[in-house]
Parts: structure tokens; C-alpha cells; sequence
């Protein structure tokens, strides 16, 4: 199993999946990534140079490239992370959720099937398809109710869970009607470095670092599951080796907070690491209307990985909270090419005269 196709490896996830896998490992990876507004080739700087690592610019959507991709690369395990992932986005606009996350998934399964069906037997049993979705799917979870466990029934709540909850009924389904060996996991929200800042955590340290208001949506206290993205990245890696094809495993951090705990947290570490001469930085805090839809808590229950796959978080919230403040600041660059837009010019400065392999694909 040493073959990985990692899709969307350009993303939060992905990067720190394939970070992972070229730091462990000497696999051959693929990373198969659009490189949406959410993709930035800099946050895998040290991979481009690596022999067994190749990017491959292109869609899932594209079933040819994707025909193409699998006949010539011939994987053992495709790691499925490719998404729009921001929910306020996708209640702006819902079209390239549908796109991307159903269609594309859709697209990625038949293609994947097509050369699964085609393999020899013992390369056809070891072969997996890793589906990585999110805790969203299954709604929101009342203040007392028991965390979620893989039982839980669906029942997402905005475009983007309703479009994570289609891909893993359609990825289920390739099991179920074609034995095609699948793993989904759900996993519960992630922080770390290089993270878009589009998302709470690093939204707000860089806000609070430009002395901007720290948008906090209604009342602040929703609650959600944090886990740092190299715990992810480890049990991602962890169920695509041993998990049992066919089932699911929900991660989670054991790490509970309300939004504003997670704010007031933030400007606490700031105010030590970095102080601010008007005074702390949670005076910036700005109460804002809510997200429309938004659910009150999520929660893992983690009972199956730990059991079956010996997995638990190793990074507790509190300094997993401060390394990653520590990124932000420490990483003034890879912040300032996103804050201006020239993270996108990546591709073009480091691939411009490198050869050209399969369509637009491109590789060190
Ligand atoms: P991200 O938005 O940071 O990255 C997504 C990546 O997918 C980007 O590199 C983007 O360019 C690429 N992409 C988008 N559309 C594509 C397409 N049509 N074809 C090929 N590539 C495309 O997302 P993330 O936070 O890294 O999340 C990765 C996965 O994990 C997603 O499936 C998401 O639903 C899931 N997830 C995320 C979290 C979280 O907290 N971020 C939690 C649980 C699950
Ligand atoms: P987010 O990082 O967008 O992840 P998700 O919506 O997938 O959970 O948001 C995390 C929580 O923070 C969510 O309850 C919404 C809230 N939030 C704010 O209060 N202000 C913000 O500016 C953002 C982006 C999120």
C-alpha cells in the first residue's frame, strides 16, 4: 500500500496529510488539487522538491483527467479530501458545493471503480477509497445530549453539511452495490497552522493582530469539538492503513469549547505573546448577527478509533491553541502571500520551467 492518490492535498487537511506521508514514509504521493481560492502550494514548500511526491493541477469533476490519473499512476489508496469546506460560503452560494463535493465525489468513485474493477484480486481487496467528511453531517446536537457517535442519525443543517452528507450516502452506496473497499471518517473541527483565514481561529488572530474587530457570531456560545490538524492527519493516515472497509469512524478532539471561550483564549495568548499598548485585545470583540441555520454544538464521541485503531488526540487544546498562535506569528510570509493574494503566483514561480507530465498536471 504504498501508491496514494491524496486529493485536496493543497488544502488545510491535505497539506498536513501529505506532510505526514512524505515525513514518514517514502510512499509515492499524488496530490490531485484544483487549487481553489482554499489551495496554496506554499503551505507544502518542502514536498515539491521530493522525488516521490507529484502535483497534478486539475478538478475532480474532470472525469478524463481523472481516467488518466489512475491508469497511469495506479494508487492503492485515494485519500478523498477535496471540498469546498466553508459553511458561510456556502449559504452565500451553494453552487460549487454541489459541484464540487457531490458531483466531484460522484466522479472521483466512478473513476476509482472503473480501474478497482479492473485490478488483479489481491490488489483489488487491498485497495482503498478514503472518504474524509465531517460531524456537520449529523446536525446539530443539543447542550445535553451525548456526543455523536457513527449510529447517529443525518441530518445536516446548511449547504455545506447537506453536501458532505450526499458524498458519504453516494461513497456508502459504491460499498454496498459494488464492494468497492471504502472507509468514511467525520471528523470534528480543526485548527493548526496553515489554516485559510477565512475560518474562526486564524480569522481572529490575524484580526486581532491588525487591531480589527473580532467578529463573534450571535451570542457566542455555540459549541464545537476542536482537534489540532496533525491529531487529523495521524488518524486519517491511521484508517486508511488498518480501518475495516465498509465502516465509518468519527474523530474528535475532546476538546469542547464555546466560540468565545476559543476567542477569549486567542487575545489571552496574544496579550503574552504579543502585547498591545491600548490593552488587551479581547476589547475587540464585537458581537455580530448570527449565521443563519447555525447549529448550537457538535460533539465526538471517539469510543471506535481509539478501540479499534489504538487512536487519541496528542495535542491538548490549550497548547495546541498556542503553537498555532505561535505559527501565525512566527509565519509572517506565508500570512502576508495570503492576506495579498500572491500565494496564488506559487505555481507560477516554482513550476514555470519545470517539465510538463499528464494534461496540466505538474511535478518536481
Ligand atoms: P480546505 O478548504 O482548506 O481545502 C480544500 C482543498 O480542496 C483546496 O486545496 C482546494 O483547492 C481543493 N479543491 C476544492 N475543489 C476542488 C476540486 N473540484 N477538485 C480538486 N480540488 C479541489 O479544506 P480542509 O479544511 O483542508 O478540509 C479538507 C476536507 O476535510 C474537506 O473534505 C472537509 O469537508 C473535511 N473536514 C474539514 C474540517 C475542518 O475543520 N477544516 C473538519 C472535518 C472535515
Ligand atoms: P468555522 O471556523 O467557520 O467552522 P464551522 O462553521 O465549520 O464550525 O466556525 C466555527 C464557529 O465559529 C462556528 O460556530 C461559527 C463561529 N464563527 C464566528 O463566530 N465568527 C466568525 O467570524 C467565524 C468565521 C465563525
Amino acid at each position: 500500500m504504498t501508491r496514494y492518490i491524496v486529493t485536496g492535498g493543497a488544502g488545510f487537511i491535505g497539506s498536513a496529510v501529505i506532510r505526514r506521508l512524505l515525513s514518514l514514509t517514502n510512499y509515492q504521493v499524488l496530490n490531485l488539487d484544483k487549487l481553489t481560492y482554499a489551495g496554496n502550494l506554499e503551505s507544502l514548500a518542502g514536498a515539491h522538491a521530493k522525488p516521490n511526491y507529484k502535483f497534478v493541477q486539475g478538478d475532480i469533476c474532470d472525469r478524463a483527467l481523472l481516467n488518466r490519473i489512475f491508469h497511469e499512476f495506479k494508487p492503492d489508496v485515494v485519500m478523498h479530501l477535496a471540498a469546498e469546506s466553508h459553511v458561510d460560503r456556502s449559504i452565500d452560494g451553494p453552487d460549487d458545493f454541489i459541484e464540487t463535493n457531490i458531483v466531484g465525489t460522484y466522479t472521483l468513485l466512478q473513476a476509482a471503480r472503473d480501474y478497482w474493477d479492473k485490478l488483479p484480486p489481491s490488489r483489488k481487496s487491498d485497495f482503498r477509497f478514503h472518504h474524509i467528511s465531517t460531524d456537520e453531517v449529523y446536525g446539530d446536537l443539543g447542550r445535553d445530549e451525548p456526543p455523536f457517535t457513527e449510529q447517529h442519525p443525518y441530518e445536516p443543517s446548511s449547504p455545506y453539511s447537506a453536501s458532505k452528507a450526499s458524498s458519504d450516502h453516494l461513497v456508502r452506496a459504491w460499498y454496498r452495490t459494488y464492494g468497492m473497499p471504502v472507509l468514511i471518517s467525520n471528523c470534528s473541527n480543526n485548527y493548526g497552522p496553515y489554516q485559510f483565514p477565512e475560518k474562526l481561529i486564524p480569522l481572529m488572530v490575524l484580526n486581532a493582530l491588525h487591531n480589527r474587530p473580532l467578529p463573534v457570531y450571535g451570542k457566542g456560545d455555540n459549541i464545537r469539538d476542536w482537534l489540532y490538524v496533525e491529531d487529523h492527519a495521524h488518524a486519517l493516515c491511521k484508517i486508511a492503513c488498518d480501518g475495516r472497509p465498509g465502516e465509518t469512524y468519527n474523530i474528535g478532539g475532546r476538546a469542547e469549547r464555546t466560540n468565545l471561550q476559543v476567542v477569549n483564549t486567542i487575545c489571552t495568548h496574544l496579550d503574552n505573546l504579543q502585547p498591545r499598548s491600548t490593552g488587551s485585545y479581547s476589547q475587540l470583540i464585537t458581537f455580530v448577527r448570527d449565521r443563519p441555520g447555525h447549529d448550537q454544538r457538535y460533539a465526538i464521541n471517539d469510543r471506535k478509533i481509539h478501540d479499534e485503531l489504538g487512536w487519541r488526540p496528542q495535542e491538548n487544546f490549550e497548547t495546541g491553541l498556542r503553537k498555532t498562535v505561535m505559527w501565525y506569528l512566527n509565519n509572517r510570509e506565508w500570512v502576508n502571500h495570503v492576506n495579498s493574494g500572491e500565494y496564488r503566483d506559487w505555481l507560477k514561480v516554482n513550476y514555470e520551467n519545470r517539465p510538463k507530465l499528464t494534461g496540466k498536471s505538474q511535478s518536481s
